[in-house]
């Protein structure tokens, strides 16, 4: 039924307009003292010929209650509508146990394919906090995708292709070792090539050997490529660990030298539909038409550009997957790129080059003044996740010194804290990270969002299996206004994933998962859950119940685990 509603008073309102431009005015109350639903007369006036609060009067006067629709009120030239909020509330709470921990799934997406392209890690360099925001938000796509029925194809377009790796191979042979690397990982890998840059100034030939070792893993030579594989290895090993703790998954690796085959296809079909010009010898496409600099694609040595790879990368996946949509998510440092390499796309006459998007986000820096990216200060991912994770156990150990399996909890909340601080205000912004801020409990945070689930579970826990029990519940008990808000709020979910998926923005989830937990909290603190009345306890239970599965339905779409008891 719930479902319904609008169409329902759609049907009710005797306007001259159709009912589907009727019920596509109506809205959602924000105060539920004025009905449920409300419908402004605004945009009748000129058709109606009278003021809209005079419409408003006159379609109130017009309306025929009946069981769903229970009251109807003209205020100030809008029609509120009260539904049967037991009706409501029930239809919401049976919802979300029909759809038995899946509440928010659909098949909207079945037969449609997304590709995303999140987290492309650079080889031998490390995973810092600047790959945070892609990898939670791509990830996090990943999951919510797939929730509405989509195929989604999650790539890692690995940065493995340049000069520089020739330069790794150079300072490895002169001063690196096997066994070093292997324990000290890409530490040691950018210690090398650091060395590299500071004794390339006095020492010319470097320079030369570099450019030699790079062209030789271009030719495929076998020294070279066993080397690079190493690297790549070497860095992969430390990166999937990362990956393991924040439960992120990719179903391709094919990042950029994965096209050294395949560019030169799609550079003759440019140059044949007269695209590409000479400019100083380089090879570019001019945008200048589009307000653009050119977009390079190959240099005059003859070696190709990031632009380059990504436009084959492209073509190749449209014709390996067939996508619907093909998602990158990058920071906005990299706007331009992408706004180049789609019009080439577009300009090259690929109607899909409108399905390519760029899903941008803001930048991260400590609340130390440590950024992201600048050289020498980088700031591992991976040690911020530990700094969260030694915290977070700390909060619990003070919190709660007898909970059982303390270092997983403190794992999933110290992991849950991090993903949730790129995860919880929307893409664009610029984040600045706090470890107090972040693992603040009575924030509007993770944990917060962790510890309200967990608290909705050992209420239950501690009433036993209240469905097992005789006795039916009594839904007259839930007819107040903080079960109602509670509620209503659940029954938002389902909208906030589709939203969360048209928008590529997972703060849609988050910020409705804060509000539903901000009111169980208010539901918890004014209406008394355990009670001597069974039947008023058994229908508040399934409040209770409800609520924890949709905050860890949302949390598990955000890629956080709920763990059962904090
Ligand atoms: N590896 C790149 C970087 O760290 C990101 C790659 C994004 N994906 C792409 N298809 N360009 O900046």
């Amino acid at each position: 039924m719930f479902n319904n509603y609008k169409q329902l008073i759609a049907s009710k309102i005797k306007a001259p307009l159709s009912t589907a431009e009727l019920e596509s005015l109506i809205t959602e109350t924000a105060d539920d003292a004025f009905g449920d639903y409300a419908f402004p007369c605004f945009k009748l006036a000129r058709v109606m010929r009278m003021s809209p609060v005079q419409i408003a009067q006159k379609l109130a006067a017009e309306v025929e209650l009946d069981e769903h629709i229970v009251k109807v009120e003209a205020v100030n030239g809008y029609l509120n509508f009260f539904v049967n909020r037991l009706e409501l509330t029930w239809d919401i709470i049976s919802d979300v146990f029909a759809a038995r921990g899946l509440y928010g799934n659909s098949d909207i997406g079945a037969g449609k394919t997304v590709c995303i392209d999140y987290s492309s890690v650079n080889i031998c360099k490390s995973f810092h906090i600047g790959h945070l925001s892609t990898t939670a938000i791509g990830s996090a796509l990943y999951k919510i995708y797939t929730a509405l029925g989509y195929n989604v194809v999650g790539i890692n377009h690995l940065g493995d292709y340049g000069t520089q790796f020739g330069k790794m191979i150079v300072a490895f042979k002169l001063w690196g070792d096997r066994e070093v690397a292997e324990r000290e990982g890409v530490a040691e890998l950018q210690r090398l090539y650091v060395k590299f840059h500071q004794e390339e100034p006095s020492n010319p030939q470097l320079t030369e050997q570099a450019r030699a070792w790079f062209a030789r893993i271009e030719k495929g030579d076998p020294e070279a490529q066993e080397l690079f594989e190493f690297f790549k290895r070497v860095t992969l090993d430390e990166v999937m660990k990362i990956y393991r703790r924040l439960n992120v998954k990719f179903d391709s690796w094919n990042g950029e030298s994965f096209f050294n085959d395949k560019m030169d296809k799609p550079l003759q079909m440019l140059r044949d539909k007269g695209l590409i010009t000479e400019s100083q010898g380089a090879q570019i496409v001019d945008l200048s038409e589009y307000g653009m600099p050119p977009c390079l694609l190959v240099k005059s040595d003859g070696s190709s550009l990031y632009a380059t790879r990504d436009i084959a990368a492209a073509i190749w996946r449209k014709r390996e997957y067939d996508f619907d949509k093909c998602l990158y998510v990058v920071a906005y440092q990299q706007n331009l790129h992408f706004k180049q390499f789609f019009k080439v796309l577009e300009l090259a006459g690929f109607d899909w080059a409108k399905d390519l998007v760029h899903v941008a986000f803001g930048m991260v820096s400590l609340e130390d003044g440590a950024m992201s990216t600048r050289k020498g200060n980088v700031v591992l991912l991976k040690d911020v996740i530990d700094k969260a994770v030694a915290k977070a156990g700390e909060i619990i150990a003070d919190k709660n010194p007898n909970l059982p399996n303390r270092d997983k909890v403190a794992e999933q909340v110290g992991v849950g804290a991090v993903l949730f601080s790129a995860l919880e205000s929307s893409r664009i912004k610029d984040i600045v990270f706090s470890y107090d801020r972040v693992l603040n409990f009575d924030g509007e945070t993770s944990p917060y969002l962790q510890y309200t689930c967990a608290r909705c579970n050992s209420i239950l826990e501690k009433v036993g299996d209240y469905k097992a029990s005789k006795v039916v519940g009594d839904y007259r008990a839930l007819d107040d206004p903080e079960t109602l808000r509670l509620v209503k709020l659940i029954g938002a979910f389902p909208q906030a994933v589709q939203d969360a998926a048209a928008k590529y923005e997972p703060s849609i989830i988050s910020a409705l998962l804060i509000d539903i937990a901000q009111a169980f909290n208010r539901f918890y603190i004014v209406r008394r859950v355990i009670s001597d009345n069974l039947a008023e306890q058994n229908a508040r239970l399934q409040v209770v119940d409800a609520t924890a599965s949709v905050l860890k339905r949302g949390l598990a779409l955000l890629g956080i685990e709920a763990p059962d008891k904090m």
